[in-house]
């Protein structure tokens, strides 16, 4: 079952409106993160050379599908934003980067639909690009990562854990403790209420729904410049694998 509905998605988080208007601007805020650099360095150590790479929610295309583009990957990025992919077009020229612009529930929507995602992929990855989805849009779209990717494929998640967040209250937890709901966060001048599972709730959307086996978990502190107008963060990352035999593919 994949068809979840787009009314699902959490209400005041930045919509395909709010990027289309920043574009370059999030390059300035976002584009040198230290650790996202690290982290896309260490993710690429681990890929098949020359392998197709999916980057969900691609943005500008720089630092993650430029990185990888310039390491010797095939990049295939999709975002919600003309703004962003006529960036990420720019920072990652075909052959080497194609953008399709799409919502992500839409593109992985199962064939004929979208053709493109039954194929498969040596590495996925999905940088602060999921906080427009609910919980169970996320936990949908995790759970095509399993087809998209190739045997001893790897994924590279970066996202903010709930229990970083200082506004993150008991109340907004789901019974489960590992999902928060509501979460006010200042985010490039707008206030915003976000959605994000905690660090145990993050490594087991790649465990449990992805069928994938983290490898790699830690986090790296980010300090916006002042004029961006954005809450500080901290910054979760994920590294899994697809194993070919064994892991923990049967727990789903
Ligand atoms: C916070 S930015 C991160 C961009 C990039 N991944 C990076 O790390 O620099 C989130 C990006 O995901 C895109 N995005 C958010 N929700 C999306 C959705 N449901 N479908 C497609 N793109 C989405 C936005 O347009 C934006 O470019």
């Amino acid at each position: 079952m994949f068809n979840v509905p787009h009314h699902a998605a959490p209400p005041n988080v930045p919509t395909k409106d709010f990027f289309d208007t920043k574009g370059l601007d999030y390059e300035t805020t976002y584009g040198h993160n230290a650790g996202l650099l690290k982290a896309v360095d260490k993710f690429a150590a681990r890929l098949r050379p020359g392998c197709r790479v999916l980057d969900l929610g691609c943005g500008t295309g720089r630092p993650v599908a430029h990185t990888l583009a310039a390491r010797g990957f095939r990049v295939h990025g999709v975002d919600f934003s003309e703004t962003m992919v006529g960036l990420s077009r720019a920072a990652v020229p075909s052959p080497n980067g194609v953008f399709e612009c799409a919502h992500l529930l839409d593109w992985a929507s199962p064939p004929p639909a979208s053709p493109e995602a039954a194929q498969q992929f040596g590495g996925i990855v999905a940088t602060s690009s999921f906080y427009e989805l609910a919980r169970e849009q996320m936990e949908a779209l995790v759970s095509r990562w399993r087809d998209w990717l190739e045997p001893g494929g790897s994924a590279l998640l970066m996202m903010v854990a709930a229990e970083d967040v200082p506004g993150t209250r008991d109340e907004m937890y789901d019974p489960d403790g590992r999902f928060a709901r509501g979460i006010p966060f200042r985010f490039m001048g707008d206030d915003c209420f976000l959605y994000l599972f905690t660090r145990a709730g993050w490594r087991a959307l790649l465990e449990v729904k992805g069928g994938l086996v983290v490898r790699e978990q830690w986090v790296e502190a980010f300090v916006p410049p002042r004029e961006a107008d954005c809450d500080g963060e901290t910054n979760s990352f994920l590294i899994a694998e697809k194993v070919v035999d064994g892991g923990l593919n049967y727990l789903s």
